[in-house]
């Protein structure tokens, strides 16, 4: 097993490991005590692994509560939160009690949310069933709901109290779901590591356990310097802007993973063409991508992906922060004007 320490507004630690779900009750009482523990997931990963957390929570003293919600980004939204929370006051859960999100990264948005809020603030776990989750949503503290004019436009920064990875439940995700978590692997060797980006060319599946320690700690590195997103931060938003524009042209049919896998190659040609970058970059993003079958092309054009990226939240004004990559393992920030963004949209696609 591999401990990573998180050392931010809050100290934690993201423990990494095969079969560890059975320990969950025994860890979070070492890390967070509390007499009762409420569990927040979806309906596939209740099926899955809920009686697991239940059973290791009992046999460490918790009264637990469960609260199940539809899986699917639609449930991210006010309703389901304000349920989440009417069920916790309900519950009567004390600040000392602890919500636990087993999930991928919706469960763990919304339940981080209503953590966040309710009483101001109590114990928060984060138990990560995705991949993405794993080396994303579940470390660095964001939380978050959907409203219909956008995504993710009410949150939260609140840390985990501590975050138990058993990658082990990655095994039943369907082919899909983990391949959007490779977009977010790729994209941290992309931007921070030559050396992770080489172990995922030999197969994401085949290491995971460096793997996802290794994100862990990039993100870790990032979120300690800027925990807020005032800069840096948002070098892990590299593939994302044009990744948003594409999953919003798609009304969300194309997924985050295969949009973001679509944003890193525009932006990556557009950095080539503007001499920043070497074309061989671009060879080995590609090849990397298509080892996990995710897509590298849109059909959408710039007119239509710039339209719907000017709405994107990320947009601070006038200028907007691309992250573009130098070579494998080094990106920096360029702020563009939104005139820029368009020219760039054209040499990329
Ligand atoms: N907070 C952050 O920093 C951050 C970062 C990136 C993404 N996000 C958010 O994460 C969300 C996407 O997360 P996601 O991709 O994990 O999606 P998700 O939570 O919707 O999970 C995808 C699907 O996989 C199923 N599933 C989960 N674990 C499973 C398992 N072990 N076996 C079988 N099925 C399983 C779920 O029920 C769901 O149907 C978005 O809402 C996004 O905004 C947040």
């Amino acid at each position: 097993m591999k401990k990573v320490k998180v050392t931010a507004s809050k100290e934690y630690n993201v423990l990494i490991g095969k079969d560890i779900l059975c320990e969950t009750g025994r860890y979070i009482k070492e890390a967070v005590g509390g007499r009762i523990a409420a569990i927040i997931t979806d309906d596939i990963v209740d099926g899955l692994y809920s009686e697991t957390v239940e059973k290791s929570l009992k046999a460490n003293g918790y009264i637990v509560i469960k609260y199940v919600f539809p899986n699917g980004e639609q449930s991210k939204n006010a309703s389901t939160y304000i349920d989440i929370i009417n069920f916790l006051a309900k519950n009567k859960l004390s600040r000392s009690d602890v919500v636990v999100a087993l999930g991928g990264g919706v469960v763990g948005d919304m339940a981080g949310f209503a953590a966040a809020t309710y009483l101001r603030g109590i114990k928060f776990v984060q138990i990560p069933t995705t991949l993405l989750a794993a080396v994303d949503s579940s470390v660095g503290g964001k939380t978050a709901i959907d409203l219909e004019v956008g995504k993710n436009l009410v949150g939260a920064f609140y840390q985990p109290d501590i975050v138990l990875c058993d990658y082990s439940t990655l095994d039943t995700l369907k082919p899909e779901v983990f391949n959007d978590g490779c977009a977010e692997v790729i994209k941290y060797g992309v931007i921070a590591s030559k050396e992770l980006f080489d172990k995922c060319m030999l197969g994401i599946k085949n290491n995971l356990e460096e793997i996802i320690t290794e994100c862990v700690k990039i993100k870790r590195d990032i979120v300690m310097q800027d925990e807020f997103d005032t800069g840096l931060r948002q070098l892990l938003n590299f593939g994302h802007t044009i990744g948003h524009g594409v999953e919003a042209c798609s009304g969300y049919k194309i997924t985050h993973g295969s949009a973001v896998a679509i944003g890193m190659i525009a932006i990556t040609k557009a950095t080539i063409n503007l001499g920043l970058c070497k074309q061989d970059v671009l060879e080995y993003l590609k090849e990397c991508l298509n080892k996990c079958d995710l897509p590298l092309y849109t059909t959408y054009s710039a007119d239509e992906l710039y339209s719907v990226m000017l709405s994107d939240k990320k947009i601070d004004g006038a200028k907007i922060s691309l992250v573009i990559p130098l070579k494998i393992g080094e990106a920096i920030l360029h702020k563009v004007s939104t005139k820029e963004l368009k020219d760039i949209l054209i040499s990329g696609l």
